[in-house]
């Protein structure tokens, strides 16, 4: 129950089994036209879908190396450690990343970015995690910025890893330029590949500003995907993972996995509370993927977390530089549904009980009960 990698079903793992194939042959452009029209569904998107042999990291900074040139100046969000990663990411290009912030645990608000927005010229670009995985809060606004840069003439980019398939992300009607989504968390597939969804604007700037790197160069990627190929190999197995993860989503329906990820945070959320426990995010922002709890007075995190692990099985994350050790970090995401959520909770609680916390066990499971019981029967 980490904020990623997450559970991968049978099913996914068995499609890595495909036949390792000739990846200039005709198998794996047909299977790469399947693939592309899974992600754009799941993008909701008209543009262009590329999918990297990398992990999430290899999309964001595809994100700014091709947009990105030295001397250019972009607002981005910063309210955790991703959103200091990213900011660190565009600096490395030698563009000037200006912090919109927030204390950690809230988000910076929609009149911040105006402000910003307002107070800079000629901004190349905003650049928004829209879900702060080291904190549990997430953007409620992302429409809203997408109109915001699209007046400014500005491209809009989200790094949405940890909530792509989680929370509703329609790129095209957002006005998101480009949107950066990992495999191993909502999309419950293994890591090791990324996507990027790219709108008609951002993609005619990239072609025209071609960037000076070899692997990451989307016009590569644009110029292979007219006949449904990469331009370097693919890690074959993952994209066969991906493409039936892909799948068992449309199947399910993307608006009801997205609300089965809203019942089951909120089921954490009630639960935990009901338990005695504080949230670490403001309950205005948290987030439907990733719940970040502060730990009781007394209880020690390296010791809670093997615990539960060795008694349970129940892996759990903890907290990211000056919260190291002063809470712990729960994905819901991707293959969750009722058993996750009543597991986890049971495990959570029996293991605060051994450790001296008095956590209101019963309490906590009817509660998230009666939420659960709003997912359909098979979920
Ligand atoms: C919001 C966010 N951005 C970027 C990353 C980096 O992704 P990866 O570890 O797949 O490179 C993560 C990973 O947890 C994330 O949560």
């Amino acid at each position: 129950m980490t904020p990623g990698p997450t559970n991968v079903s049978t099913e996914v793992m068995q499609a890595m089994l495909h036949p390792i194939i000739n990846h200039r042959g005709p198998a794996f452009a047909a299977a790469m036209d399947s693939l592309l029209i899974k992600a754009k569904n799941t993008f909701q998107t008209k543009g262009d879908v590329v999918v990297l042999t990398s992990s999430g990291t290899g999309a964001v900074e595809a994100s700014i190396t091709n947009l990105l040139r030295d001397g250019d100046s972009v607002l981005v969000t910063a309210f955790g450690e991703f959103g200091e990663r990213l900011a660190d990411q565009i600096q490395d290009v030698g563009a000037t990343a200006i912090r919109v912030e927030s204390e950690y645990g809230n988000t910076p608000t929609l009149d911040n970015v105006r402000e910003a927005f307002e107070q800079n010229e000629e901004l190349k670009a905003l650049y928004v995690v829209s879900n702060e995985t080291s904190t549990g809060a997430s953007i409620k606004w992302l429409k809203e910025a997408g109109d915001l840069a699209s007046k400014a003439g500005a491209f809009f980019v989200v790094d949405a890893i940890s909530n792509f398939g989680g929370d509703w992300m329609p790129v095209d009607e957002y006005k998101i330029d480009i949107c950066c989504a990992g495999s191993q968390k909502c999309l419950a597939s293994p890591p090791g590949v990324s996507m990027l969804s790219i709108s008609e604007k951002a993609k005619q700037f990239i072609v025209n500003n071609p960037p000076k790197r070899h692997y990451l160069n989307l016009p590569r990627y644009f110029k292979y995907a007219e006949k449904n190929e990469t331009p370097f190999t693919p890690a074959l197995p993952l994209y066969f993972a991906l493409d039936r993860s892909l799948e068992i989503i449309l199947d399910e329906g993307l608006d009801r996995v997205i609300e089965r990820h809203a019942i089951c945070a909120n089921a954490f959320y009630s639960g935990l509370s009901e338990m005695g426990l504080k949230m670490f995010a403001k309950t205005e922002v948290r987030s439907n993927t990733v719940i970040a709890i502060n730990y009781p007075e007394g209880v020690n995190d390296k010791e809670f977390r093997a615990k539960l692990d060795a008694d349970y099985g129940v892996i759990l994350a903890g907290g990211f530089g000056r919260y190291l050790g002063k809470l712990f970090r729960i994905g819901s995401m991707g293959v969750v549904g009722r058993y996750h959520v009543i597991a986890t909770l049971t495990a959570i609680g029996m293991t605060l009980k051994k450790m001296g916390f008095e956590a209101n066990v019963d309490g906590a499971l009817s509660l998230s009960s009666s939420i659960l019981s709003k997912l359909s029967r098979s979920a």
